[in-house]
């Protein structure tokens, strides 16, 4: 069993990683004194793993309680939490419950946001299923939800009391799935190290990607994603920012199509490929760094093209109301070469706007 402990000045919390479940139920019992557990989770994981782990909880006399939602980011919204809600108070889910986000990406945001906000506040436990949430969305406390106009607009910053990692979920994803984690990967490599870089080019050259690269992968990713949250839990000084490398332009595909074109990763795989262009037209980064970028989303199986008719116009204004944006002025995470991604970086509207012209064609 292998940890990292997330070192912050309120409430420093441990991923734990583990592959058998008994180390679950251990720090379930450990953190969880009063022992009820109401879980939230999605109609693909409620299939495959819920039985299992609730079974666990019932035999330690853990009360349990649970709720699925129909999967897809197209649940992440005001509506599901509603659900949740009134769910909860008719089955009796009071303070002494802890929520557990039994899910991907879209279940941990959405179990987040309700847990910090029923009954002003229930504890919380993060069991990502997906490679994307255990790289990435399970560590760090941000929650929320979509609106219409953009991505992960409403929100809050709410840290679990502790990460359960099974690199056994992942063995259930579709090729599809595991991409969508890649793209949050490539993301730490291009920004924060490259040698991490170079090693993920390797992997990602293997014709099968084993268990033990994918333990590397995630366990790596984990410790990046924790030094980013101790330094900036509640990304005011730039550095968090960083970890929206290729996400402004990627949340605004996602908003755009109505959250049914892309997963995630997709999109965000998209948006490094248009932020490395930026950057070598503003003269940002050279060329030779551009061409990696490329060359690693593309061997991780992302296309290189939007592939979809869309108004370049339309991409500006979303990407103008980003939570990064101040007065509507587009603040970027660039590449300065691999490994270097720097934040807070402005562009004239006019050449983003050219580069949007040229990318979607
Ligand atoms: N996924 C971006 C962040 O946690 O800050």
């Amino acid at each position: 069993m292998k940890f990292i402990n997330v070192k912050l000045k309120q409430n420093s919390y441990p991923i734990i990683f583990s592959d058998n479940n008994n180390e679950l139920l251990k720090n379930f019992k450990k953190y969880l004194p009063n022992r009820k557990v109401f879980f939230i989770t999605d109609t693909n994981v409620s299939k495959l793993y819920l039985k299992e782990i609730v079974s666990l909880l019932k035999k330690e006399n853990f009360t349990v309680e649970y709720f699925v939602f129909k999967a897809g980011e197209q649940s992440k919204n005001i509506n599901t939490l509603v659900d949740i809600y009134n769910y909860a108070l008719k089955a009796g889910v009071d303070r002494k419950f802890t929520v557990a986000a039994l899910g991907g990406g879209v279940v941990g945001d959405v179990s987040g946001l309700f847990a910090s906000t029923y009954m002003r506040g229930l504890g919380l436990v993060q069991i990502p299923t997906s490679l994307l949430a255990m790289v990435d969305s399970s560590i760090g406390g941000k929650t929320g939800i979509d609106l219409e106009m953009g991505k992960n607009v409403v929100g809050t910053f709410y840290q679990p009391k502790f990460v359960y990692i099974n690199s056994n979920f992942i063995k259930t994803l579709t090729p599809e799935h595991i991409k969508n984690g890649m793209g949050e990967v490539i993301k730490y490599a291009i920004t924060f190290s490259s040698k991490f870089f170079d090693e993920l080019n390797v992997i990602l050259d293997k014709s099968i990607v084993s268990k033990k690269d994918f333990d590397k992968l995630i366990y790596e990713s984990c410790k990046f994603k924790a030094k980013v949250v101790e330094e900036d839990e509640k990304e005011r000084k730039g550095v968090r920012e960083l970890l929206n490398f290729g996400h402004t332009f990627g949340h605004a595909l996602e908003t755009v199509t109505k959250y049914k074109k892309y997963l995630h990763g997709e999109a965000v795989a998209l948006g490094m490929l248009f932020v490395a262009e930026l950057a070598e037209r503003i003269k940002f980064c050279d060329n030779v760094t551009k061409q990696k970028i490329r060359d690693m989303v593309v061997s991780a199986g992302f296309k290189d093209k939007v592939g979809l008719k869309l108004s370049p116009a339309d991409l500006l204004n979303i990407m103008k109301k980003d939570k990064k944006s101040v007065s509507g002025k587009i603040r970027f995470v660039l590449p300065k070469k691999i490994g270097k991604g720097v934040s807070g970086i402005e562009a004239d509207n006019k050449i983003i706007l050219n580069t949007i012209k040229d990318f979607l064609k």
